[in-house]
């Protein structure tokens, strides 16, 4: 028998607008993510943000409907489901770091699912580890490089050993080396993600397909989005053309 397998997450006819302005920033949209490593484009304004936001039940659309394995989140119960298998990362790392140590913000979700806190110390552990993280273990969050919190707001999702990552616009503001390591980071789990981003050449490293945010609107970038690449194929070596 062939099973069907809904998609991780659909975001169905969904009309949102933001209190006091006129104008939606969606209406009757749709998206669906698969299991899959995804980019999200758009310009700024676009509501990238917020798509990210109404999926984690954060905010509430006026009209329409967030799935997740196919079955509607009715309510903030089902919602809190839905976040023990979505990691969101904040584009601003502040809005996820609030412990006084690393290991005690990575031990926060762990504890939040019912491990003890020894089991919560051991995953948080493990997973800074991991990221090669180790020695963050017993510092102080709040001193902390951007970089730095960057990479441990991730392990703070991690941790929660998620099925789907939502980043939002991770590399901003990210020196070249944490850019680096987290391409590698991303390239190495066995994971689905989707990452908002302007950063073409990051996107390019990190997913597979790009879809674009416009209008309200989601597409999927075809030549309108073409962007810089690297591939094989014959004479890939010698200056060469591409048909349309
Ligand atoms: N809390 C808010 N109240 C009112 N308007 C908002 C709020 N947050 C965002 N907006 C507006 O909604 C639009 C979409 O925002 P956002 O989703 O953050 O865009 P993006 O992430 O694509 O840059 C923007 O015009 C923004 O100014
Ligand atoms: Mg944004």
């Amino acid at each position: 028998m062939m099973e069907y397998e809904a998609p991780l997450v659909e975001v169905q006819n969904v009309t949102f607008s933001y209190q006091g302005r006129k104008h939606p920033i969606f209406e009757e949209m749709n998206f669906s993510l698969e299991r899959e490593k995804i980019g999200l484009i758009g310009p700024n304004g676009s509501g990238k943000t917020t798509l990210f936001h109404i999926i984690m039940g954060l905010l509430v659309p006026r009209k329409g409907a967030v799935l997740f394995k196919g079955n509607t989140v009715h309510d903030e119960k089902g919602f809190q489901e839905l976040r023990k298998s979505i990691g969101l990362l904040f584009q601003d790392a502040d809005d996820q770091l609030f412990s006084p140590t690393v290991l005690e913000d990575v031990a926060f979700g762990p504890l939040n699912l019912g491990f003890s806190p020894e089991e919560a110390r051991e995953i948080s552990r493990q997973t800074l580890s991991n990221l090669g993280l180790s020695n963050f273990e017993p510092r102080i969050t709040h001193n902390l490089s951007g970089g730095e919190k960057k990479l441990v707001s991730l392990a703070t999702i991690l941790a929660m050993k998620p099925e789907l990552l939502l980043l939002d616009e991770p590399t901003n503001n990210l020196d070249q080396e944490t850019r680096f390591r987290l391409i590698d980071i991303l390239n190495n789990l066995d994971l689905s993600y989707a990452i908002i981003s302007h950063d073409w050449d990051f996107l390019e490293k990190t997913t597979r397909e790009v879809y674009a945010i416009e209008k309200g609107a989601v597409t999927q970038c075809e030549r309108a989005c073409l962007h810089e690449h690297h591939h094989a194929h014959l004479y890939g070596d010698h200056p060469h053309h591409h048909e349309d």
